[in-house]
């Protein structure tokens, strides 16, 4: 077996540090994800992520899930940026562009889409359970309904030395900003708006860009009982006439890689 050269070992050392920071891992262990929308699990996950240090709330295996997309995309030369439509404290934005770092890719964006002042109201006729969770104790009194402004998604960047003219931030609801987006071609695209519209609006505007190699993560596929992304997913695939298959990460995220 040829041995990995410095460059390469510091180059995962530094990754799998990073991953740890970002999810506050490196001293407590990580919400089980497994779990579920248990109560116990939501009890733990408001601890760990929202109250503490965390930047990203993604579960390291879904940080590992990005790394293979972005490191294939950058190895097969599939063309395009890199895109987290939904970033919160901005956790997996700053991944993306650390990897581009590491991978000395100086050709790509990252693109970090948000309102950066939380999730929207759901219609409380047609996604009653996206409603009922918005209006959740859990979402009203602890997540502040996942509002991050700018200037501290912008702050975490800098503390990570990633805050540079290859990140780019899109400010105000998909609906409104994604359709005209001065974005062109994508390699990586992660879904992360949690919600039924936040989904269907992300891939309606951004699917046709992804170049055919390139990846769609979606990170709420799997979340059944507080969300329908998983129907904006299926409606709209069914619909595009998309057969590439869906690939697990863990229990609510999945992807699938274009090929076409
Ligand atoms: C679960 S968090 C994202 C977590 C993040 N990817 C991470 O690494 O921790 C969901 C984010 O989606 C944003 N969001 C959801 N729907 C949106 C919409 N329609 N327009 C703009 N932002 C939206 C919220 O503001 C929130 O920051």
């Amino acid at each position: 077996m040829p041995l990995k050269s410095i460059a390469a070992q510091s180059a995962e050392l530094y990754l799998d540090l990073l991953k740890r920071s970002l999810t506050n891992t490196l001293f407590n262990i990580e919400p089980d994800a497994f779990e579920g929308s248990t109560p116990r699990y939501v009890e733990a996950a408001i601890t760990h992520y929202q109250q503490g240090p965390a930047v990203s709330m993604l579960p390291l295996a879904r940080l590992d899930n990005l790394q293979a997309c972005v490191v294939d995309v950058v190895e097969r030369r599939v063309p395009g940026d890199l895109v987290e439509t939904g970033v919160w404290r901005g956790g997996a934005v700053i991944f993306m562009r650390a990897l581009l770092r590491v991978l000395e890719v100086t050709d790509r964006l990252v693109w970090a889409a948000d309102s950066f002042e939380g999730l929207p109201e759901p219609d409380p006729e047609k996604y009653p359970r996206e409603h009922q969770a918005y209006k959740s104790a859990a979402m009203t009194k602890y997540y502040n309904h996942l509002a991050a402004s700018l200037d501290d998604v912008k702050r975490n960047f800098a503390a990570y030395g990633m805050l540079d003219d290859q990140v780019r931030f899109l400010k105000g609801w998909f609906k409104d900003t994604l359709p005209d987006a001065p974005i062109g071609a994508i390699a990586v695209l992660r879904l992360d708006g949690d919600y039924y519209e936040s989904t269907r609006d992300a891939l309606t505007s951004l699917y046709d860009r992804v170049s055919p190699g390139g990846y769609v993560i979606v990170d709420d596929y799997g979340e059944d009982s507080w969300t329908y992304c998983r129907k904006a997913v299926d409606e709209f695939r069914e619909a595009r006439g998309i057969t590439d298959p869906l690939i697990q990460v863990d229990k609510p995220c999945s992807y699938w890689r274009k090929s076409r």
